[in-house]
């Protein structure tokens, strides 16, 4: 059957924790900016090593940190070793979409990122992506319509039959997982306020204090 999987785009590893306590969430993304704003870690590559043994048995984005292919690879490689549940995170260029197809080859997980047209996606699916991420967020702020994007993604995914999944990113707030779930992604991405806010609604914190008042009047 298919699902809206939420995951967590945070490296916090206690936004992390507490959001994988509720239940809800099935990944976690990450990525070079999210990284550099964790400023008490002392080395990089034992705290991703901790951030992948937290998140197990749940898959984990850390993205490449350069440009050129053979770096790439050998970054991959070394990402690779970090744990089991790692996917390694690639950018929508001629360098990542070679990795991802000998990543893949491997039987690695990939996720291709910094997707922002139809035809960089029909690319990184020919590629073999795991995970391809659209940055609808970022779309929407410049402008254009990403849920377009993702439409479209959807009805060339499901004619072509590519198995890629369709990993909705750059959400801003919760009517974007709505509007990520209406367009047909298979995941949606989310920084752990965006998260928070699925939860409420004004009417149902109203409600529940009409409620809380009545029931303290009632007399039994
Ligand atoms: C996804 O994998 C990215 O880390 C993320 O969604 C980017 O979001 P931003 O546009 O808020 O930086």
């Amino acid at each position: 059957m298919c699902i809206l999987e939420i995951f967590l785009d945070s490296a916090c590893p206690l936004e992390i924790m507490e959001g994988l306590k509720t239940g809800f969430i099935s990944g976690v993304t990450t990525n070079p900016s999210l990284l550099a704003h964790m400023k008490e870690r002392d080395n990089i590559w034992t705290f991703l090593r901790s951030l992948c043994t937290e998140t197990l048995p749940h898959p984990i984005s850390i993205e490449v940190m350069c440009e050129d292919e053979a770096e790439m690879m050998e970054q991959s490689q070394k990402i690779c070793r970090l744990g089991s549940n790692v996917v390694v995170k690639l950018p929508l260029t001629l360098a990542g979409l070679n990795v991802c197809r000998f990543l893949v080859s491997e039987g690695i997980q990939v996720n291709v990122t910094l997707c922002f047209s139809v035809h960089q996606a029909l690319l990184a699916a020919k590629a073999g992506a795991t995970y391809i991420s659209p940055f609808v967020g970022r779309l929407e702020d410049y402008g254009e319509n990403g849920w377009n994007l993702i439409s479209e993604m959807r009805q060339i995914f499901d004619r072509y039959q590519f198995r890629s999944k369709i990993l909705a990113a750059s959400m801003r707030c919760s009517r974007h997982v709505v509007q990520a779930a209406l367009a047909g992604a298979d995941v949606a991405t989310m920084p752990a306020k965006v998260f928070q806010e699925l939860f409420h609604h004004p009417l149902t914190e109203k409600g529940l204090s009409l409620f809380k008042e009545a029931y303290q009047n009632l007399s039994f």
